[in-house]
């Protein structure tokens, strides 16, 4: 897909469909931020860093809808040992409504499980296509975080979604290439007209590992793009967090471990922001009715 929905923003543009969604949606829409996390290439850490950040905001009573929209590598069931019946792909197909899909994996936090289905948004008719974005913009207006694990790469399904967030977070390593594909991801984010990115190095071997490959991308990026970029948080690779992992244990958050801690303290400084595009309207009228 060219930007996924595309023709079909085109179309609702076209017919002025922007005036259908409810009176109550058009009144509490924007209430709830939108954080997309991405990341130039694979097996960075988004999945994990989703799943910690939105249980970590859930423990400060917000409510949280973790989206899986890694659409090759929905996992983020797999790190909760859940399987549930339906997804996204039934959605978008109208098997089922974006209600019937919702989990909720703990206290206050929601899981839409995902799958290859967004890519079929350009398949299906307008009046589908209406009740869809009307359906995920109803959704959206029940929690005050929507997090997307957007899966890796700069391809038009990865910034799709980052494009229209409220916040982007690009996870990468101090790893050279992985340097160099966050780099891509800037890029294409800023051109796209997103400047709203942030930067997450994990798996440093410490602190000065990670500020060094932070300096060394936002060098890149002052020169190149001439834009800043900022620093949002280091994690440190450890052995705990890949061992919770594995045991699906994340939502109990290890004792003493750095990555917990710091994400947590990461969730208390977004906990006190309200979106600021109330004025623009949430993240799926833009995804769906296509703002920019
Ligand atoms: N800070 C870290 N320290 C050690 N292992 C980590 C850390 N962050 C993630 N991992 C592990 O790295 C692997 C890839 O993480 P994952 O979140 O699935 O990445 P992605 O979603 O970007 O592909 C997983 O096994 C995960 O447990
Ligand atoms: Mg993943």
């Amino acid at each position: 897909m060219s930007d996924q929905a595309e023709r079909l923003r085109e179309m609702v543009r076209e017919r002025g469909a922007g005036a259908s969604a409810s009176v109550s949606s058009a009144r509490r829409q924007g209430r709830c931020k939108s954080i997309a996390v991405t990341s130039g290439k694979g097996g960075v850490g988004k999945t994990t860093l989703s799943l910690v950040l939105g249980a970590s905001l859930a423990k400060l009573d917000k409510r949280v809808l973790l989206m899986d929209v890694d659409l090759g590598l929905a996992n983020i069931q797999i790190l909760l040992g859940i399987a549930p019946r339906f997804n996204i792909a039934h959605v978008v197909a109208g098997k089922c409504a974006i209600g019937d899909i919702v989990v909720e994996a703990a206290p206050n936090m929601f899981l839409a499980p995902g799958a290859s289905g967004f890519e079929q948004l350009s398949n299906i008719d307008m009046g589908r296509f209406e009740r869809l974005r009307n359906d995920f913009m109803g959704l959206e207006e029940n929690y005050d975080f929507l997090i997307m694990d957007t899966g890796a790469g700069i391809g038009n399904t990865v910034t799709g979604f980052a494009r229209h967030a409220d916040l982007v977070l690009l996870v990468m390593t101090p790893d050279p290439s992985s340097m160099a594909d966050a780099y891509a991801m800037v890029k294409v984010l800023y051109e796209k007209g997103n400047t709203n990115v942030a930067v997450v190095v994990n798996m440093a071997g410490n602190e000065g590992e990670g500020r060094e490959a932070f300096e060394m991308l936002r060098m890149m990026v002052e020169k190149f793009l001439k834009k800043p970029i900022r620093l949002y948080a280091i994690l440190i690779n450890e052995r705990e967090v890949l061992r919770l992992g594995r045991k699906q244990l994340h939502l109990a958050g290890g004792e003493g471990v750095n990555f917990y801690k710091t994400v947590a303290a990461l969730a208390k400084r977004l906990g006190g922001h309200q979106s600021q595009t109330a004025a623009r309207g949430g993240f799926f009228s833009k995804f769906f009715g296509g703002t920019s």
